[in-house]
């Protein structure tokens, strides 16, 4: 198990684009045979052509994975092989590590926050599920990766921005990602992914919902809360938004709009070195443990801890203490010490002011149903079941 401190996302602001996921694990399978199924390719093109029929929307299962990260089942080729695949809005390209038919003569190469994946770019078919088959889908074979062990891959589903400058020798190309071919191929008719997550209680529950192309009322409740994408970079190039304060308790963390990103790559929520300073800092004894990147809260503190809320639109969405905590059965799974209590809210490494001062992550995503909107660049919250659980060992 890798520890914790490679969880975190690094914001490259160095590079004008990057894309941010945050993985451990120990699996990257390489299954199927290359050059297989051009074919199959061609015959299930016909036949896609021939039964062009769509409910215009489609859920798949969610898996959230050692709790850290979430991941989806993508068939690749034709017929398909089943991957688990890192389901991403912080980078949009699509790697799998194998069974890939038409080379597209490019290379490509995706820095993540943490690690990288690098290989050729190949055309084929990916199957997100039985009703939502795309064809001559682009998708990285992974040859050699960093950072991404335990996974067969990762589904990109952020803006299709981020594949720029990804390819190589074509380096000014962007790569249609899935969303973008599902709506061509009219697989989909609205550019809308819709999340539901949940807080885990193993190491492999399918707990988690994604709607491609609609969102799905039944799993939230009462309205969403739309805000726009940000115009503020480098936030403007994934699912980035503004969100107008944060408090923990009686303490501001911030007051005035700023900007960060919704991420499901990323585990934790993370906020700028100087806002997270407050929130710790508001927690008698709390500090963060070197060893895994963790903030650790002494035990006599839970009691007076206090909720974590965040403005966004005109609605508070808070995290209440239970949705701070890491259950401490998990302490392992996380890379910690049997015993310690840990938090899920940690420092983004740099300062406040540099235009992605927060990212909202996975943590954040199982309290709260998130829809992207493409169509309507907008990013969309509302309360569901789990926004207020007290699952909390
Ligand atoms: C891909 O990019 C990473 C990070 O920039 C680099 O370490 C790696 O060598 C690159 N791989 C290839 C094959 O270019
Ligand atoms: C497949 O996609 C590529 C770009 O990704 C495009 O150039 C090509 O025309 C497409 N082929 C078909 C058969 O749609
Ligand atoms: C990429 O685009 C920029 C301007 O948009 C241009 O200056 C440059 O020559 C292009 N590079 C390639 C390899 O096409
Ligand atoms: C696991 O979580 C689900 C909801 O996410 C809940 O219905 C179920 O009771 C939980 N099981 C255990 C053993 O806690
Ligand atoms: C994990 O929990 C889910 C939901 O509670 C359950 O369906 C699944 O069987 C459990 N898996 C293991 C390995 O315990
Ligand atoms: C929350 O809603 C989801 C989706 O409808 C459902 O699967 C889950 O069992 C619910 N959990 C609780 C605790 O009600
Ligand atoms: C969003 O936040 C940034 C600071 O991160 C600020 O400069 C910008 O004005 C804000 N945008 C809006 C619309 O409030
Ligand atoms: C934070 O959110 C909680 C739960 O909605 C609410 O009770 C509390 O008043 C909020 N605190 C602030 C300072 O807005």
């Amino acid at each position: 198990m890798r520890s914790l401190a490679s969880l975190f996302a690094i914001v490259l602001l160095a590079t004008s684009v990057s894309a941010f996921v945050s993985i451990p694990l120990t699996r990257f399978q390489r299954l199927g045979a290359y050059l297989k199924g051009l074919p199959d390719a061609d015959r299930a093109r016909a036949s896609f052509l021939k039964n062009r029929a769509s409910t215009g929307a489609t859920t798949v299962p969610a898996t959230n994975l050692v709790y850290v990260q979430y991941t989806t089942s993508v068939g690749i080729s034709s017929p398909p092989t089943y991957y688990n695949l890192v389901v991403d809005t912080g980078s949009s390209n699509t790697f799998c590590g194998t069974g890939i038919t038409i080379p597209t003569g490019e290379t490509v190469n995706v820095t993540y926050g943490l690690g990288y994946i690098s290989g050729i770019e190949y055309l084929d078919q990916v199957t997100l599920a039985p009703n939502l088959v795309i064809i001559n889908q682009s998708i990285g074979d992974a040859l050699s990766y960093a950072d991404f062990e335990g996974v067969d891959g990762i589904i990109g589903v952020g803006p299709v921005i981020l594949t720029q400058g990804t390819l190589s020798p074509d380096t000014n190309a962007t790569i249609l990602t899935v969303t973008n071919n599902a709506v061509s191929q009219g697989l989909i008719y609205d550019q809308v992914l819709g999340i539901y997550f949940a807080p885990a209680n193993n190491s492999s529950d399918t707990n988690g919902e994604i709607t491609y192309g609609s969102i799905d009322s039944s799993l939230y409740e009462g309205e969403l809360t739309y805000t726009p994408v940000t115009k503020t970079f480098p936030s403007a190039y994934y699912w980035g938004i503004n969100i107008t304060s944060a408090t923990y308790g009686n303490k501001i963390v911030f007051l005035k709009s700023t900007a960060g990103i919704v991420d499901t790559g990323t585990t934790q929520v993370l906020l700028a070195d100087d806002f997270f300073d407050v929130y710790r800092s508001s927690i008698p004894g709390a500090t963060l443990d070197k060893s895994t990147g963790l903030i650790t809260i002494p035990p006599s503190s839970i009691p007076y801890m206090q909720p974590l809320n965040f403005t966004i639109g005109d609605t508070i969405f808070s995290m209440d203490v239970a949705a701070q905590l890491i259950p401490t059965d998990q302490n392992e799974a996380w890379g910690g010490v049997a015993g310690k209590q840990y938090g899920v809210v940690a420092n983004l490494g740099t300062l406040s002011g540099q235009g992605l001062d927060f990212i909202i992550g996975q943590k954040f995503m199982e309290r709260y149903y998130v829809v992207f909107d493409a169509d309507n660049n907008c990013v969309g919250f509302a309360f569901m079941n789990n926004t207020f659980s007290k699952y909390m060992e």
